[in-house]
């Protein structure tokens, strides 16, 4: 008894059958606790990619795998109204006091109001509190539903889209929810799969956890169109499932943060579907290291609000305790002044229209070399991503032949892309598709 409490990997048995070597299992028999049996866990996808990516010296070398965005002379970039907002911060000398467990006022309050819109009635009784950005946002997400989503009988299941963002299965699960997949991309026309999505959303168990991309979503960069929403949110409906919205790219996929947000928008007005929300600054204000978001819930009234704000604090307090100041000071800086906001929306406007430029000339150069693929997907998606079609071996050569570095699923980071460099990437693609 003794042993297995001193033992680290024997405190979760499932792991340590899948993990610990014999000697591990040895020394807790003795008692001691030991790491031998911990294995070396796989290298993650994105950062293998950039890895190998600096390691080539061919300087024709291209990285479209990460998801940051990029300015055309392919360089991270900092926005101005983020510096403006920085330097009004630096110069109010704040103390570094901690903030409460759910994070700054004014930051949370103004983060509600981008999400659901300034007018909308849900801000009134919104349980929201700040989050370590997206990935955070959805923890503290999956952690609640676990505790506290009472709909279904057994663990509760969230059903994620097919393909979805990398990290989302592995999130949910570390939160004690079980993971399963609902059909979303349709591989022979590069879109959605609209049929088979509404198919898997009927079939499965009532008041089911239905993870939805607010807006350009990631990897594969389909939407669905207004229409294809309100179908959706009939089904979810009907079915009484819980919306979780995924939201990290607000204002990158059209250019305009109220347009991107319409989907969230439309399922609180319609008022009879539960809606939860992680939300990240990562993308749109370029506040990556920052690690700046939200999660909430739009409870029924004030005082549901308030129960459920205790109980995320409960949840949040051993997790980190309360959230780092830095980066939601410039979030709110930049949302709460007028004229901070209105250039920080012209730059998201800016950075999306880069993007919207560079598919339109990834596709023209591919049909001005006579590909007799259809590449219409690449100005038809829309976001950060693309689903090029590219298959596993594709992938390979690509980087091979052409020092041009994507993840094997095919998925190009566009904001990745620049007008020197676009031909290029376009006549390699070309190079490795067209037999
Ligand atoms: C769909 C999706 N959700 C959430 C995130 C989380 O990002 P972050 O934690 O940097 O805000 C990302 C980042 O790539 C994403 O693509």
């Amino acid at each position: 008894m003794l042993a297995t409490m001193l033992t680290p990997l024997a405190r979760t048995p499932a792991r340590r059958s899948a993990h610990a070597s014999a000697a591990a299992a040895a020394a807790a028999v003795r008692g001691v606790a030991t790491w031998a049996g911990v294995q070396m866990g796989p290298p993650d996808a994105i950062l293998g990619i950039t890895e190998a990516f600096k390691r080539d010296a061919d300087a024709r070398k291209m990285n479209v795998g990460v998801g940051a965005y990029r300015d055309d002379g392919g360089k991270p970039f900092v926005l101005s109204s983020v510096r403006k907002a920085e330097a009004a911060i630096l110069a109010r000398r704040h103390d570094k006091e901690y903030l409460p467990i759910t994070g700054l006022p004014a930051f949370t309050k103004a983060a509600g109001e981008l999400a659901y819109g300034d007018a909308s009635p849900a801000l009134g009784r919104l349980a929201v509190t700040q989050s370590i950005s997206g990935t955070g946002a959805l923890r503290i997400g999956g952690a609640f539903l676990q505790r506290f989503y009472t709909s279904q009988q057994q663990q509760p299941t969230v059903y994620l889209p097919d393909p979805t963002w990398g990290n989302h299965g592995a999130v949910f699960r570390d939160s004690g929810l079980a993971v399963a997949k609902y059909r979303y991309f349709d591989a022979a026309t590069n879109g959605l799969n609209l049929a088979a999505m509404l198919e898997d959303l009927r079939a499965i168990p009532r008041g089911s956890i239905v993870l939805l991309h607010a807006c350009a979503h990631n990897p594969t960069g389909v939407d669905p169109t207004a229409a294809q929403w309100a179908e959706i949110r009939t089904v979810m409906a009907e079915r009484g499932h819980l919306a979780f919205f995924d939201m990290a790219y607000q204002g990158f996929a059209s250019g305009d943060a109220d347009r991107d947000a319409a989907a969230l928008r439309s399922f609180v007005a319609g008022g009879d579907i539960p809606v939860v929300l992680s939300q990240s600054f990562a993308k749109n204000m370029g506040l990556y290291a920052e690690r700046v978001g939200t999660f909430s819930v739009v409870a029924g009234d004030a005082a549901e609000r308030d129960r459920l704000l205790s109980q995320i604090k409960i949840l949040v307090r051993p997790l980190y305790s309360n959230p780092p100041v830095y980066g939601a000071r410039i979030a709110a800086e930049v949302l709460n002044s007028p004229e901070l906001r209105a250039e920080w929306l012209g730059e998201v406007s800016m950075m999306a229209g880069r993007i919207i430029d560079m598919r339109r000339a990834l596709r023209a150069r591919l049909e001005a070399l006579g590909s007799k693929l259809s590449w219409s997907h690449i100005t038809d998606q829309i976001g950060m991503f693309c689903y090029t079609g590219l298959k596993p071996e594709q992938v390979d050569r690509i980087a091979r032949d052409f020092h041009v570095y994507m993840t094997r699923d095919g998925r190009i980071s566009i904001a990745g892309i620049s007008s020197s460099n676009v031909n290029y990437l376009a006549d390699s693609i070309h190079a490795v598709t067209k037999d």
